[in-house]
């Protein structure tokens, strides 16, 4: 019997190797094949290309990448180890543009070197693998307090709809959206789970219903125009996303196509529900209309995944990869410090302060 993809690391530190170790996403659900990567350019293109993706994963991916760059930097004394580590992080900083979570495991990992400066590079070094460790932990006990949180609004037997891979091939573990899903397995609870397909790169169909299915949940797999028709049927009790970056204000910036999802639950009635990391929460962005939206190449809409071209040649594409839906839409956004509803202005400062009050503990 094939192993369960819950039972392998998404993403891992192969320290003695200087390797970062992650599935190849982009070979789900076919193959499942570890990459090593050990060049900085290879870091950079696993992520750009989505071999390793979802908010989460990406931050620790990054944090662990920015740690072997600094392993590798041949320099002893501060200012130049400095300025090879902050070109290194630069670098990483520029394979997407979309979950805050990249700019804040990088930023995570600058402090650790900025507040270090009087001890050896070495040391410095040592700090930075600690922190990239440190972050990677983090992120299972995050997903996993989500995912009890999130358990607290379903009950066994609903019908639950998921759009993209917001489950564990997008974090370390458990994941955010699917999170609530895995822990009601584990306590053998059961779910219909509905995938939409995700297009253009397929994480509903690729990702999350290997995910779900390996993970012995019912799942069934519908193409993104179908959501509106489970939904009529009464088949869904509640929608639960990921999001790669919340505005302060509670508009939630999540895989193309999740805006569209939240209005037909408005519509019919269910709870939208978004679970996040507060990782994921950028409360320097005001509105969600100033969250920058990646715009990707033409051919993953045109042809990739068809066995020839589906466009005419020279036609227009406009291929957005991610949304923004409306706080109004948002049922309740679910952290590891709890539940936050409208208003978001209001409840996501009291989701930080309850952060900050737990880091002084
Ligand atoms: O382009 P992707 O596959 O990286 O987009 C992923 C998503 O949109 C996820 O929903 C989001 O990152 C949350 S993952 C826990």
């Amino acid at each position: 019997m094939a192993k369960n993809i819950m039972h392998y690391d998404t993403v891992s530190l192969d320290d003695e190797n200087s390797a970062l170790v992650i599935i190849d996403q982009t070979q789900l659900p076919g193959n499942v094949e570890m990459l090593s990567l050990t060049e900085q350019k290879d870091i950079w293109e696993a992520i750009y290309l989505l071999k390793v993706r979802g908010a989460p994963a990406i931050g620790v991916a990054a944090a662990i990448g920015v740690y072997l760059a600094a392993k590798n930097i041949k320099a002893k004394d501060y200012p130049t180890f400095y300025e090879e580590f902050k070109a290194a992080k630069d670098y990483l900083a520029t394979s997407r543009p979309t979950a805050v979570n990249l700019f804040w495991a990088l930023d995570r990992m600058e402090n650790v070197v900025k507040a270090n400066k009087e001890l050896p590079v070495d040391e410095i070094v040592k700090l930075l693998h600690d922190e990239a460790v440190e972050i990677r932990e983090e992120d299972i006990r995050v997903c996993r307090a989500i995912g009890e949180y999130g358990l607290t609004l379903i009950k066994d037997g609903d019908g639950i709809l998921t759009h993209c891979n917001a489950g564990q091939l997008a974090t370390v573990k458990y994941g955010t959206a699917l999170a609530p899903i895995h822990l009601g397995v584990e306590r053998g609870m059961n779910f219909k789970v509905f995938t939409d397909e995700t297009r253009p790169l397929l994480q509903g169909i690729r990702l999350s219903s290997f995910e779900l299915h390996s993970n012995g949940v019912d799942t069934t797999v519908i193409c993104d125009n179908m959501a509106s028709q489970v939904m009529k049927n009464g088949w869904v009790q509640a929608v639960f996303v990921g999001c790669d970056r919340v505005a302060a204000n509670g508009d939630v910036c999540n895989k193309i196509g999740t805006s569209g999802v939240a209005i037909l639950a408005k519509h019919y009635g269910i709870p939208f529900y978004v679970c996040g990391p507060t990782s994921t929460i950028d409360m320097s962005i005001a509105h969600g209309d100033d969250i920058p939206i990646e715009v990707r190449p033409d051919h993953e809409v045109t042809e990739m995944w068809y066995s020839k071209r589906m466009a005419p040649e020279g036609v227009k594409v406009y291929n957005p990869a991610f949304d923004v839906s409306d706080n109004s839409l948002v049922t309740a956004i679910i952290t590891e410090f709890g539940i936050a509803r409208a208003p978001y202005d209001k409840s996501l400062k009291e989701i930080f302060a309850k952060k900050e009050a737990a880091s002084k503990k």
